[in-house]
């Protein structure tokens, strides 16, 4: 199979790594990738990720049969449709469904009609009207930039002058939204129409501070196993979460296919979804791929083609991912600092590049955040404690981690 693999992330890094493995693929094209498999994947620099009709001339001139899209951007721009209508299959949703993770407060509307328990929310058309709402509400409240902000446009306000701050500073919509107190889990099904198969559950770390502390970012860490989720819980959430989400947009005319990604907290008034995502998460992915037993890539060409696995494999045991990222991310960083000793790594860990390029014939930092060392153990504190001592080989200019991920 030939496939083309879109984004250039850790999230991407995975993907192409699992199906690298796949008897399947003939060739992997990498729109446009980062400096990882050198010499495995075919990096493609010269088209824009979000220009649908550019990678349908670049897919159908290279034959290839199967288009992967990893972040949302190009889902949003319709990438999907655009590849589609030349008969190219495609993992991923439509421009039309993808909705779901475009606009906050369209996902809001979404989960009010079909009963999926989220927080109480109002939305708020200009910063005036979103500073008003935060008065009224007071805090603790939570403030989400309607559109898409890679996982930094949300303030969590725990007063009343950091809530009028963020109100203040939104651009156009704002979902202005009760605060809500528990545990995040990330829920991520494959998804076709009605039907979906779970994947092994994962949490994700956004602030970039130990402790949870500190600012949001796209995501400093994660884990994966089934000990995050008890079956009950799990049954809960497909139940009352993803089939009626699921449902509502078949029913809208707008099926979904491809990953569908709900993140959850478990509040004392049961589980409420925060948001959804339309595809793989980033982190949260470097975790569950050294999990997953499949060949993925069989996967992801059944549900391009409309089908669905009747179940996937995983390994019983626990992954750490631990992201290391640039001197003052999620603020401004610099970028163009060699990274060393990754000769050093053992074999037993997997380390995902994100934000790096080749430079020369040197690997430098070329983003906010730079690479991931995930490691799987029997238990999680176990896959820590290797994943920590891989990571202590790595150095870069600035490079900071959090060494509390999994804790
Ligand atoms: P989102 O992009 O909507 O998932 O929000 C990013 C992060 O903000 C989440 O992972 C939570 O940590 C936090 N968050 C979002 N919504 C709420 C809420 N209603 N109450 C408390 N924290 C929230
Ligand atoms: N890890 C959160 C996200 O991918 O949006």
């Amino acid at each position: 199979m030939k496939v083309l693999l879109i984004g250039g992330g850790g999230r991407e890094h995975a993907l192409a790594a699992k199906m690298l493995e796949s008897p399947m693929l003939e060739k992997l094209w990498w729109l446009p990738g980062n400096g990882a498999l050198e010499g495995r994947a075919a990096k493609v620099s010269d088209i824009d990720p979000c220009d649908g009709p550019g990678i349908a001339t670049f897919a159908v001139h290279q034959g290839i049969n199967l288009v992967v899209v990893g972040p949302e951007a190009p889902l949003l721009a319709g990438v999907v449709d655009c590849l589609e209508e030349k008969g190219i299959h495609c993992f991923g949703p439509s421009r039309a469904a993808a909705r779901l993770e475009g606009s906050k407060a369209f996902a809001k509307e979404i989960m009010v009609k079909c009963n999926v328990p989220t927080a109480r929310y109002q939305v708020a058309e200009t910063a005036a009207e979103a500073v008003e709402l935060v008065a009224k509400w007071g805090a603790p409240v939570v403030i989400k930039a309607d559109g898409l902000a890679a996982g930094k446009g949300v303030t969590v306000a725990l007063t009343d002058q950091e809530a009028s701050r963020a109100a203040a500073g939104i651009k156009g919509r704002a979902v202005i939204e009760e605060y809500l107190e528990g545990p995040e889990v990330s829920f991520m099904v494959l998804a076709q129409g009605r039907a979906f198969v779970p994947l092994v559950p994962s949490r994700d770390y956004k602030r970039v501070g130990e402790g949870d502390t500190g600012p949001n970012t796209g995501g400093m860490g994660a884990v994966a196993g089934f000990h995050l989720l008890s079956q009950d819980v799990q049954e809960q959430i497909c139940q009352q979460v993803i089939e009626p989400v699921l449902n509502q947009l078949a029913d809208m005319g707008t099926p979904f296919k491809g990953l569908l990604y709900a993140g959850l907290m478990l509040t004392a008034k049961g589980v409420q979804v925060l948001e959804f995502n339309v595809r793989f998460g980033d982190p949260e992915t470097q975790a569950i791929m050294p999990l997953w037993e499949d060949d993925v890539l069989e996967v992801f060409a059944a549900v391009a083609r409309g089908g669905l696995p009747g179940g996937l494999t995983w390994s019983g045991r626990k992954s750490v991912t631990v992201v290391a990222a640039s001197g003052g991310y999620p603020g401004n960083y610099s970028t163009g600092h060699a990274i060393d000793g990754l000769e050093k790594l053992p074999a037993a860990v997997k380390l995902y590049q994100a934000g790096t390029k080749i430079e020369g014939q040197k690997l430098v930092t070329a983003g906010g955040r730079v690479l991931a060392v995930s490691s799987v153990a029997d238990e999680v504190e176990a896959a820590r404690q290797q994943g920590y001592a891989a990571l202590s080989n790595i150095d870069f200019t600035g490079m900071h981690y959090r060494r509390d991920i999994g804790k």
